[in-house]
């Protein structure tokens, strides 16, 4: 969904009561619109009595969290440890070079353990795992997303 100023207010104002309401606010805000505009944090910062630079930080701290508009498939790569030393970081240079020049269709985002580290390496597209990957099997998965 494109940002919209209106709609994230409501959001802020349904969720701002709640304890610790900064996390369950930004979550809800990337849920709907699938990442949380910079024009979110002085609203949320007001709305919690906080500053600008902590409702940014929280953004910026959590791996999770999106501060821009993703592609429509997000494909995350892990680069811990298992997955590293089966080769990960050679798919994510190969899935790097894939995706450039298709942003719009193709947000690449690492990640640090998937929990398939017994069928490393791994990565999850649009939120399904996918272990053992190779090039090939990962092309397969990319070709499906920039066509
Ligand atoms: S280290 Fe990659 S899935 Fe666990």
């Amino acid at each position: 969904m494109t940002w919209d100023n209106a709609r994230a207010d409501a959001i802020i104002e349904a969720h701002k009561a709640l304890d610790g309401a900064a996390l369950p606010i930004l979550h809800a805000l990337q849920k709907e619109f699938g990442y949380i505009d910079d024009a979110a944090i002085e609203p949320v910062a007001k709305a919690l009595n906080l500053s600008r630079a902590e409702i940014h930080g929280v953004v910026t701290f959590y791996h999770d969290f999106r501060a821009t508009k993703p592609g429509r498939h997000v494909l995350r790569v892990c680069r811990a440890e298992a997955c590293q030393s089966r080769g990960a970081d050679a798919l994510v240079e190969h899935a790097s070079a894939r995706a450039k020049g298709h942003d719009a269709a193709l947000t690449l985002e690492p990640v640090f353990c998937l929990g398939l580290c017994a069928t490393a390496p791994a990565a999850m597209l649009d939120g399904e795992l996918h272990g053992r990957l190779t090039q090939t099997r990962l092309d397969t998965l990319i070709d499906g997303c920039v066509r």
